[in-house]
């Protein structure tokens, strides 16, 4: 058993949990929050939380001088795996060229000339990124390597870098089966996913004009459950179509972009939510932001039912943030999210879009990931956009990231 760690001068915990604790309250949104907390942490878990002044001894202790915590960010949905970056398809982008999948090929040439280390050098410096601000869990995706050899290195390098690993070898059908699109199917739901399987949490498919339409999806999807693999969509991005009904029909874990939904899409989000069988809405705006495409309401998908999620999508194409702040701040400002909805999307949102019971939240027994804010409230994950309030992040009561932290024993908001 490790050293148990009490952690005070918590003036406003955010449990990310609609669980009621000693002295906390839970808001109209379902967000507990306690004023003058502490936590203990053990063996990587939270032993006990709850008001400082009950708080019991432990064998260490860490004060962080009157800040706010909240759980760690879940990050969902990312594609970290690439090399090189399309800045240049950005500027042309602000000066009006529309976003398209065909981009994606500059990933992948870039992605396929790469050795392992500079991948691999690549995730780590996007996840440190991420610990930085906050984030603790994170799904990572292929899609850039597009032969069963690149998909193959790219699912084992997400598998040992993060938290989940998503196998998208349907990201776009490649330059070189441009004519052959049904053998690029074939090989997807053939070989190349008998390749990534071992290492893959889950299968992806971009369903989307331009990338797979719903035939080849159905077959990918197929496949998948042929290996035991769950699913998961890029659904709705670019227009509307099959993606969001898809995802739903199949029990997918969560249907991604959600950009353009139609009444029945909504409708049906909502009914995988309450059937129990949930199909996550997940949210990513910092693709509406990148890509100056129109952001979804969100406010209507949960007043109709639905589970939301956040996300980055940190990509090189149509997203290059890693931060669940700036997209906390992006969903409360264009999606008509609260702060506490989208508190609780980034976080236990993004644990139900992965199927984890154990993150997103901070309950006893719970992982001890949270994020230390330098601020008094987490409402100033949005109300001060761009600004970095996180001062610590903590996974499995480890710190990680390579930022000082600690309370230098002044409290500026008292
Ligand atoms: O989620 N939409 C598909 N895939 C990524 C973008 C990939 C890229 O443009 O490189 C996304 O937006
Ligand atoms: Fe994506």
């Amino acid at each position: 058993m490790s050293d148990s760690v009490l952690v005070t001068g918590v003036d406003e915990l955010a449990t990310g949990s609609p669980q009621p604790v000693e002295n906390g309250s839970v808001d109209e949104d379902g967000l507990c929050i306690l004023r003058g907390a502490a936590l203990v942490v053990q063996d990587g878990r939270v032993a006990w939380l709850g008001p400082a002044d009950r708080a019991p001894a432990a064998d260490r202790c860490i004060d962080l001088g009157g800040r706010a915590v909240v759980p760690g960010f879940v990050d969902s949905h990312a594609h970290l795996v690439f090399a090189g970056d399309r800045a240049a398809e950005f500027e042309a982008r602000m000066t009006g060229t529309p976003y398209g999948a065909g981009g994606i090929r500059t990933t992948v040439a870039a992605t396929r000339a790469a050795d392992d280390e500079l991948l691999r050098g690549n995730v780590r410096r996007l996840v440190g990124e991420m610990a930085r601000q906050g984030t603790t869990t994170i799904e990572c995706k292929t899609g850039y390597g597009l032969t069963v050899g690149d998909e193959a290195r790219a699912i084992r390098i997400a598998h040992e870098e993060c938290d989940a690993a998503t196998f998208l070898g349907a990201h776009v059908v490649p330059a070189e089966y441009a004519d052959r699109r049904d053998a690029y199917v074939d090989l997807v739901r053939g070989p190349m996913l008998a390749a990534c399987a071992p290492y893959a949490d889950y299968v992806d498919v971009f369903c989307e004009h331009g990338a797979f339409d719903e035939d080849e999806t159905r077959l990918i999807l197929d496949a998948a459950k042929g290996h035991g693999l769950a699913v998961r969509l890029h659904a709705n991005q670019l227009g509307h179509g099959p993606g969001v009904q898809l995802a739903v029909e199949y029990g997918a874990a969560s249907a991604d972009h959600c950009t353009y939904l139609s009444d029945e899409d909504i409708a049906a989000l909502a009914g995988a939510t309450s059937a129990g069988s949930t199909t996550v809405a997940t949210l990513l705006p910092g693709v509406e932001f990148s890509t100056r495409s129109p952001y979804p309401d969100a406010r209507r998908l949960i007043e109709a039912g639905a589970t939301v999620a956040i996300a980055t999508d940190c990509n090189p194409g149509s997203c290059y943030t890693s931060s669940m702040p700036f997209c906390i701040a992006l969903a409360v400002r264009e999606m008509r999210m609260s702060p506490a909805q989208a508190l609780l999307a980034a976080t236990l949102g993004g644990a139900r879009a992965l199927r984890r019971t154990d993150v997103g939240h901070l309950t006893v027994g719970a992982r001890a990931d949270f994020a230390v804010l330098d601020a008094p409230s987490y409402l100033h994950l949005a109300y001060r956009p761009g600004v970095p309030l996180v001062t610590s992040t903590f996974k499995a009561g480890t710190k990680v990231g390579n930022d000082e932290v600690e309370s230098n024993g002044l409290n500026p908001y008292r």
